[in-house]
């Protein structure tokens, strides 16, 4: 790791960026649809795979929507289904939030999902936003909020398994609860007309439930058994366990899982 490259909580292994996939523009970025039309040129900092990229492309044609990361490998998965569906106005590039590599008011809107979480510095994160979107553009911002999850019913294991994640996000540096701080955060880096909202993503049924158990039990293994151990935090045999529960979770007939996220917008 190098400059203002971070240690990642969750990691870019292929549980983690298969999830990040299959979030598409029309739901993952609804809050945010209103406000755009045909024509904006659209930032999407932290773009992860750009499936959400592209959707904003679509919408914004013939604008142009720029996909921004630190991560190559995730930059290389948006060019790849860009070309794949044939979308000319989606670009991708790496860049670094904390220091975007663009003049002043160059954006007529931004978008930003699940990064400022995952930042020790939100707020230097959003100034930096702020100073490339154009006076009078919009930014949306959207976050999950840990503390406002639903699980039913929850084992001993599984409780143990989130306590973990949520210690290790800490740990980090990356805040668990920071959906509900989006408002004020926009205001600290002085937007104006902000307003926020907080959506439920619900996981339920006998079809999705033990797909979603199989993903975050391939997830603990992926991205927390490493750190877990070498924190001293658990050992081999209780990450075992906790993947475990995550698919003895997921099978149960009345299993329910509710992912808190809050979404905010504003203008500069
Ligand atoms: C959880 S993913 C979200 C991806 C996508 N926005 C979505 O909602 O599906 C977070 C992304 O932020 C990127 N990221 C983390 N720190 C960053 C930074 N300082 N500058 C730019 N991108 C960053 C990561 O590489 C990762 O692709």
């Amino acid at each position: 790791m190098s400059g203002n490259q971070e240690q990642y909580t969750l990691g870019y292994g292929p549980a983690s960026t298969a999830m990040m996939a299959t979030r598409t523009a029309q739901r993952h970025a609804a809050f945010l649809l209103p406000h755009l039309k045909p024509g904006m040129k659209v930032l999407d900092c932290g773009c992860g795979p750009g499936s959400l990229t592209i959707g904003l492309a679509e919408i914004v044609s013939p604008g142009e929507v720029i996909g921004t990361d630190l991560e190559e490998s995730q930059l290389d998965l948006g060019r790849t289904e860009a070309a794949r569906r044939g979308i000319t106005n989606a670009r991708f590039g790496r860049a670094d939030i904390y220091e975007l590599p663009f003049e002043d008011d160059s954006f007529d809107a931004i978008f930003i999902s699940a990064v400022l979480a995952n930042l020790r510095e939100p707020l230097r994160g959003l100034n930096e936003a702020r100073r490339v979107l154009r006076s009078g553009g919009v930014i949306g911002v959207k976050e999950f909020d840990h503390g406002g999850d639903l699980f039913y019913p929850v084992a001993p294991n599984l409780a143990e398994g989130l306590d973990l994640y949520h210690r290790l996000r800490r740990h980090n540096g990356h805040d668990p609860e920071s959906g509900r701080k989006l408002l004020g955060l926009l205001q600290q880096a002085g937007f104006r007309d902000s307003a926020a909202t907080a959506v439920y993503e619900t996981f339920s049924g006998p079809e999705v439930m033990p797909q979603v158990g199989g993903v975050f039990a391939v997830l603990v293994n992926e991205a927390f058994a490493e750190p877990f151990q070498r924190l001293g935090w658990a050992t081999p045999e209780a990450v075992q366990r906790i993947a475990q529960a995550w698919r003895e979770f997921s099978q149960q007939p009345g299993a329910f899982y509710a992912q808190a996220w809050c979404e905010a917008v504003a203008r500069k």
